[in-house]
């Protein structure tokens, strides 16, 4: 059989990795697929790297060009963010060219304008390496899964996050010190805006959640909120009381609609995702035939992710001649059943929460407030003082049973109204990860 040839577009970190894959990897990956895949063409700022990195590739300048030469079947597209790289992904799909691509961003903004193209001109868009580098859990969400409806989806899906989180419960330090720490490190971008406050994690949850349920992109309908307010003493109380704080991403089919969000989350220590640390990624699925699994794995980093890349070439190698019915849908349902469904807003998602109230430490405070939750329907699960800050103020600790976040908003506005009570109340969600 005659070589796939790949376009490949940005030599950054999984570019370079990608040509590492199939170089090292080239008699295994044509063991496996009965023909070689070749770098054909190469499009990067400095010719000299592409040179050195892909020697028997033709260098391109111009990405345009690239996408349309005869010697292309497969555009890996790996400059990322929503610039060149949309513009060359929607004209190589024109040009009839397959795309593998890492670019989380595009597809959870844009996704619902690249897929129908491509349906439209008979070609295949693979993106294994948006979510979670390279755990597959892209192939497990659109086939491995394929004989259950999903439930929910909860992932630590952000390793700039999780290694933050994971330092600051270790070492018991602030935020700040360890962004810090991990920008010298190299895990953190010297503008961690995107890892931190959420987006990143908010584009491949919302991805994950359109595999999940058939529903388009929803990205503008994510909740986003990071981990840069985190107070070192809520994961330290958290820890207390049996609880981790993680950023999770979650999407969960609920009875009025799907909950989509990203959020620092308390989940019980002895839950398997309490224990994923470090730059590590996992993900949960919980479905109604299999139950539960759980996929962990590296989620970023030159050569995992360039293992996702290079298994989405090999899988659109295997299917290129294929009649278009037998190729897995691009979001996991056929296209005519990718049907748009209610995002919840979140005063309607369902949550337990954790909430750290300062306080007078004087009689009837607790009573004060245990008052305003049961106004609002919420049930306490656990309430503890942690000691007091000063000769007049008290820390409390509450733990609520699950209810509707509108609820504990409510009794929230109440609590912070009582003269006795400092603002603002600290609440984090919480998720016994059960459903
Ligand atoms: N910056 C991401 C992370 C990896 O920290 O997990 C790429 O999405």
């Amino acid at each position: 059989m005659k070589p796939v040839n790949i376009g490949l577009l940005g030599l950054g970190t999984v570019g370079g990795g990608t040509a590492a894959v199939l170089r090292d990897n080239a008699e295994e990956i044509s063991r496996r697929l009965g023909r070689e895949v070749r770098i054909s063409a190469v499009c990067d700022l400095s010719e000299e790297k592409a040179r050195q990195t892909c020697p028997s590739a033709a260098f391109v300048k111009d990405p345009f060009e690239l996408v349309a030469r005869e010697d292309v079947d497969v555009v890996v597209e790996l400059f990322g963010g929503t610039g060149i790289a949309k513009e060359a992904v929607l004209k190589a799909i024109e040009n009839g060219k397959h795309i593998v691509t890492a670019n989380k961003k595009l597809l959870a903004e844009y996704g619902n304008e690249i897929f129908p193209l491509a349906e439209e001109k008979n070609v295949m868009v693979q993106f294994e390496a948006a979510v979670a580098g390279g755990i597959p859990i892209i192939k497990a969400l659109r086939e491995g899964l394929a004989a259950n409806r999903i439930k929910s989806i909860a992932g630590i899906i952000n390793g700039t996050s999780n290694f933050i989180l994971s330092e600051m419960r270790e070492k018991g330090s602030a935020f700040a010190d360890v962004l810090k720490e991990a920008q010298a490190l190299g895990y953190a971008e010297a503008d961690p805006t995107f890892d931190i406050e959420g987006n990143d994690a908010g584009h491949k949850i919302t991805i994950m959640s359109a595999l999940a349920f058939g529903t388009p992109m929803n990205f503008s309908a994510c909740y986003l909120e990071g981990i840069s307010k985190l107070d070192s003493r809520d994961i330290k109380y958290a820890e207390e009381l049996g609880y981790r704080i993680k950023l999770l991403g979650i999407t969960r089919k609920a009875e009025k609609g799907i909950e989509l969000r990203v959020h620092p989350t308390l989940i019980p220590e002895s839950r398997l995702l309490a224990n994923v640390n470090g730059v590590m990624n996992a993900v949960r699925v919980n479905a109604d035939m299999v139950g539960e699994t759980l996929y962990y794995g590296a989620g970023a980093g030159a050569l995992p992710t360039a293992s996702a890349v290079v298994a989405d070439i090999i899988d659109i190698a295997r299917l290129i001649e294929a009649d278009t019915g037998h190729r897995v849908p691009h979001l996991a349902f056929q296209p005519a059943q990718v049907q748009a469904q209610t995002i919840l807003p979140m005063d309607e998602i369902t949550s337990s929460y954790y909430l750290r109230v300062q306080a007078k430490d004087e009689p009837g405070t607790l009573g004060q407030i245990a008052a305003l939750l049961a106004q609002e329907n919420v049930s306490i699960e656990a309430l503890i003082q942690k000691g007091v800050i000063n000769q007049t103020t008290a820390e409390i600790v509450i733990l609520t049973h699950s209810t509707v976040e509108k609820r504990i908003k409510s009794a929230i506005a109440g609590i912070e109204a009582l003269v006795c009570v400092d603002k603002p109340v600290t609440m984090i969600r919480m998720e016994s990860l059960h459903d």
